[in-house]
């Protein structure tokens, strides 16, 4: 007879959403070297083909991978090391910096997606503060919450990380941008006089029922894009565009996994679409993970934009406030909800 396994019933994903035992591994996202960015008189042509190559797996896939990307790997070790010491510390110690309704940033270890429960703890930071978001009609101001002793330098380390995440997606927009061909630079003034982006710190304990739940369960990045560190351990899963089937983002050392949320998926009008992914656990190994999600400022109009429209390309979105849907999105996250979460297709013409 089979032992039996005591888990809390609200981590049990719907059979259609377990993970299946063998992912496929025949396949993974497009690999881009962003060399090109750092030389100092890249060539035309290879700046050329570097965009059409983000823009072709922005279009197949929604998700790639990028190499020489700029970010230094000391930092990311100061980083990653930063991220292990603070989940490894006592619960109540961690409970300090507790996230809730009022303070919604720091540690915080229910959250549930589609309204089951993710197997994981996260602590989230931002890297403009405050960070402002629409509330009753006025706005809310969100502080930082960081330990106050350990592990040491957390603060530090999190806000020197963040400042090169933040130089990295601008970078990446540029790229995008082009691929769209839009003006380089189209992207940057959503961005100006504070943005909502955010970094999170992902903790997947082993779990006992890996079949049965989710690190996070199947979902879509809200923000611009997202740029991902993960560790070695791998369990990252992408809904493949051509058919559907959740493939494993193997992990390449030192690499960034990228991918567009659903803002570029409406300023592209479609063209480019936030793809779905989850993360899948592991009975024997925790894993770690560190997404950067970069986020317009709260007063932001998301609509498709003008340049990409024609006649024959009607705008498929009516415009909608981002602070309003952000500060929608993380409230649900709270809770159970009986109702869906809002979505985009909401704003479908
Ligand atoms: C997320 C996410 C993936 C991962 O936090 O939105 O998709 O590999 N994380 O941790
Ligand atoms: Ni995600």
């Amino acid at each position: 007879m089979g032992e039996l396994q005591v888990i809390d019933p609200a981590f049990i994903q719907a059979p259609e959403h377990r993970p299946k035992p063998e992912s496929v591994q025949a396949n993974n996202v497009p690999l881009i070297d962003l060399s090109p960015l750092g030389a100092r008189e890249p060539d035309l042509g290879t700046l050329e083909s570097l965009v059409a190559q983000i823009g072709q797996a922005c279009k197949d896939w929604g998700f790639f991978q990028v190499i020489n990307h700029g970010v230094a790997l000391h930092l990311r070790e100061k980083m990653e090391l930063v991220s292990k010491q603070f989940f490894a510390m006592q619960k109540d110690e961690k409970k300090k910096v507790a996230r809730d309704e009022v303070k919604p940033l720091g540690y915080y270890d229910t959250e549930h997606t589609k309204n089951v429960r993710d197997w994981k703890e996260v602590f989230d930071f931002t890297l403009q503060e405050p960070m402002i978001l629409p509330h009753d009609h006025e706005h809310r101001e969100m502080w930082n919450q960081w330990p106050p002793h350990n592990p040491p330098q957390m603060k530090e380390v999190c806000q020197q990380y963040g400042a090169e995440m933040e130089k990295l997606g601008h970078k990446l927009l540029e790229l995008i941008a082009l691929s769209l061909g839009l003006e380089r630079d189209r992207f940057k003034g959503f961005f100006e006089g504070g943005t909502t982006s955010f970094i999170r710190l992902n903790h997947y304990p082993p779990c006992p029922v890996p079949d049965l739940a989710l690190g996070v369960g199947r979902h879509k990045d809200a923000g611009a894009l997202t740029v991902l560190a993960q560790d070695e351990v791998g369990g990252l899963q992408v809904k493949r565009k051509s058919d559907g089937e959740w493939i494993l983002v193997h992990p390449t050392p030192n690499a960034y996994i990228v991918n567009v949320g659903d803002i570029i998926q409406v300023w592209s009008n479609d063209k480019y679409e936030s793809v779905e992914h989850r993360v899948k656990v592991n009975a024997e190994r925790e894993r770690f993970s560190i997404p950067y999600f970069m986020n317009p400022t709260h007063d932001t109009k998301v609509e498709p934009l003008d340049e990409l429209l024609s006649s024959r390309n009607a705008a498929k979105y009516r415009a909608y406030c981002w602070g309003e849907f952000f500060a929608t999105r993380k409230l649900s996250n709270f809770k159970k909800l009986d109702v869906e979460n809002v979505q985009i297709y909401h704003f479908k013409n």
